[in-house]
């Protein structure tokens, strides 16, 4: 039986991680799976999380289980950053569990919503691999709409369209910063005429926030998810600190609903906790707690704060030197300068993204998806040329 099971690709975006070390080239590039990394190139632990796995080596006294929500402590210190500090939990509207990174999220809010009853799920075309792949073994059916418009703009009315012919049992996924793959976010105004596009189209939302702080900033990366919530009687938010933590592989994430009558709330979460038990019983404590221990002492938040707009100040920097190069070869590179976050698409060829790997050692995801921080002051320079000669 075990000998019928069919051959699965490797997921692309893990498997260039592979493909990028085991190329001998000292000077390789890589721009393929979303990791941050400074000027230098690294990808160091935050010195606040340092500073509080310390604390938290010192001080754990228990590693005794905590249940299938994780550490509420963690879920509720990232609240006020989530849903603004004024009343976080929305008059008792809101609440969390603790989940293996945001695709642990992801996968309980898809898996909640199967539940709930919806059977479809509008999602932007391109999006983040993932979102279709847990849709797909959730046997969700999925709708696409176009994101991003010739212009470089996103395409507000394939999105008006796919929530004009939306219908009862569905629910929308939309990226709520730093759009993965194409940087290309929503504006303020258009989250104004998303939340009520939504509202009117009484689609269940599902927001992921898997970067904030790095596109405009933490306050102005919250804007769309607050503004949706605002709006709508129930909605689902998938966060992740993967990135803007920088504990990657130590899985840390969150699921929130918001319902409509706090008295719902306990039997709805439920169905996320009978959901995590099923899957993995308890999410990994260390890298939450460690968030934990960073946002209960004011000045870790501080040197977190400051490592993240500091994070964010780079792939900015990063973006203004594509942009500065302008035509090149045959790409413009300038719209990457007004995009948001870890990643920005160059409308390469296939031939072309292989080429880019064989001939000068760049990689990067074969929809020509490029995460930024991979650029520094040692490489850019390279990377131009590089892209110059293959589209030239
Ligand atoms: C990415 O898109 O590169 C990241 O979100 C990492 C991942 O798990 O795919």
């Amino acid at each position: 039986m075990l000998n019928d099971l069919k051959q699965q690709p490797a997921d692309a975006l893990l498997a260039l991680i592979k493909l990028h070390n085991s190329d001998p080239r000292a000077d390789k590039i890589d721009l393929g799976v979303g990791v941050y990394r400074t000027g230098q190139g690294d990808t160091p632990v935050f010195a606040a999380i340092k500073a509080a796995e310390a604390k938290l080596v010192a001080e754990q006294d228990s590693k005794a289980y905590l249940g299938p929500e994780g550490d509420m402590g963690f879920v509720e210190a990232l609240m006020p950053y989530i849903f603004g500090k004024q009343d976080p939990a929305m008059g008792g509207r809101i609440e969390g569990m603790q989940t293996p990174g945001g695709t642990g999220s992801l996968r309980l809010a898809l898996a909640m919503v199967k539940r709930a009853g919806y059977n479809r799920v509008i999602v932007g075309k391109p999006s983040w691999p993932n979102h279709n792949q847990i849709c797909a073994d959730l046997g969700l059916e999925v709708l696409e709409f176009n994101h991003a418009a010739a212009d470089g703009s996103t395409d507000m009315d394939a999105l008006r369209g796919a929530l004009g012919q939306a219908q009862a049992g569905d629910a929308i996924l939309l990226h709520g910063c730093c759009h993965n793959p194409t940087g290309i976010d929503y504006t303020n105004a258009e989250w104004d005429e998303i939340a009520g596009l939504i509202l009117d189209s009484k689609v269940l939302p599902i927001l992921d926030l898997a970067y904030q702080g790095l596109g405009q900033g933490m306050e102005e990366d919250a804007y769309g998810v607050r503004r949706v919530l605002a709006a709508v009687p129930e909605a689902l938010v998938c966060y992740s600190c993967d990135k803007n933590f920088g504990l990657y592989r130590d899985r840390v994430g969150a699921l929130y609903a918001m319902v409509t009558d706090p008295a719902d709330l306990t039997r709805v979460m439920s169905n996320g906790h009978a959901l995590a038990r099923a899957n993995w019983s308890q999410p990994p404590d260390h890298g939450a707690a460690a968030v934990r221990l960073v946002l209960a002492d004011e000045a870790l938040t501080a040197q977190w704060l400051d490592e993240v707009a500091e994070m964010c100040e780079r792939m900015r920097q990063v973006r203004a030197a594509l942009a500065a190069a302008g035509k090149t070869g045959g790409v413009d590179l300038t719209p990457i300068g007004s995009q948001n976050g870890m990643f920005s698409i160059i409308p390469f060829t296939p031939e072309q993204v292989q080429e880019m790997r064989s001939k000068h050692g760049v990689y990067f995801a074969a929809s020509g998806r490029i995460a930024v921080a991979g650029l520094t002051a040692a490489n850019i320079d390279k990377f131009i040329a590089a892209v110059a000669d293959v589209t030239a």
